[in-house]
């Protein structure tokens, strides 16, 4: 095996998603992007006596079990045990530009960025393929059952149709699209509002099937609006979204009256984004509009920020 020279550092973008979340998991199409916030992830040879895991506020051994880096460790144990133990110990640094738990795909871009550096650090030229079978094992260790579509949008970058049927469909686009994001500040667990929606279904059968192919419907015109640039047509379809995630339950008191917010300033829609339940609010602006609106909420929501779509996905980097 080819050792490693040096240090390897790959980095993967957080994601939005624009129709079609959770609905996603149940066989519907969705739409998803890559964003302008980026997980990075180094792997190096250390001389110490155990591998080991360190972001800013965390430190654990890779063989541990403690609670910390779930994924992470998931990712690199599949990996070893997949491609063999190293004979040097390894320390991975994370640095995330994304706050945990927020919606906005931080666990799955560390999961693709971690699956890369150490497929390479063990000497392993992995297709793209193979990294996003890797990160689906870091995935699956804290969402239970994911439709993929995080994964996607971290590896592949820029705008795609998703479904777990026919995976992902590249979205062509003329000109960059700019949205605002609002993270609420409530962190929240993706596994738990899966799980929420999952009783919906079994509550109102009918209802939640009628609402699958919607999600469908409304996901491929998301596609057709982005391609043509229609934007306030797309803003329309994120609002009747916003409405068949409320129906689900994944939209909170909170969340309505951040919508509202957001609402009253110049924008053609807005909608919660992931899993819901906290987590964040995309919302797309008109675009002469985008700065001063992105200015208002920052007094009160201080890491908003606007993405320009699209972003580029999975890369290494010096
Ligand atoms: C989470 O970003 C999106 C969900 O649809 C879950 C998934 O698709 O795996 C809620």
């Amino acid at each position: 095996m080819k050792l490693p020279s040096g240090r390897v550092i790959a980095s993967a973008p957080g994601k939005i998603i624009l129709a079609g979340e959770h609905f996603v998991v149940h066989g519907s199409y969705a739409v998803a992007a890559a964003i302008d916030r980026r997980v990075r992830v180094s792997i190096s040879k250390t001389p110490g006596h155990e591998s080991e895991i360190v972001s800013n506020k965390h430190r654990s051994l890779v063989f541990s079990d403690d609670n910390r880096f779930s994924a992470v460790k998931s990712v690199l144990r599949s990996a070893i045990d997949q491609y063999g133990k190293p004979r040097w110990n390894f320390k991975v640094e994370i640095h995330s530009e994304i706050p945990p738990n927020s919606g906005l795909g931080s666990s799955a871009a560390t999961s693709v960025a971690t699956s890369a550096a150490i497929a390479s650090f063990l000497g392993k030229n992995l297709s793209t393929d193979d990294v996003l079978k890797l990160a689906a094992q870091g995935e699956r260790s804290v969402h239970g059952n994911p439709s993929g579509i995080d994964t996607e949008a971290s590896l592949l970058g820029g705008i795609f149709l998703f479904s777990k049927k026919s995976g992902a469909k590249p979205i062509p686009i003329n000109r960059a699209l700019q949205f605002l994001v609002v993270f609420s500040g409530k962190a929240r667990s993706t596994l738990d509002l899966i799980s929420k929606v999952n009783q919906t279904r079994e509550r109102f059968p009918a209802s939640f099937d009628n609402l699958l192919q919607t999600a469908s419907f409304l996901s491929l015109e998301v596609a057709d609006a982005v391609s043509d640039g229609d934007l306030p047509y797309l803003g329309s379809l994120m609002n009747l979204a916003q409405l068949s995630l409320s129906w689900i339950g994944v939209s909170t008191g909170d969340l309505d009256e951040l919508i509202e917010m957001i609402l009253v300033g110049d924008v053609f829609g807005a909608k919660i984004t992931g899993a819901g339940g906290g987590g964040s609010v995309i919302a797309l602006p008109k675009p002469e509009k985008a700065e001063s609106l992105l200015q208002q909420i920052l007094a009160r929501y201080k890491s908003s920020f606007i993405t320009s779509i699209p972003q580029e996905g999975l890369r290494w980097e010096n």
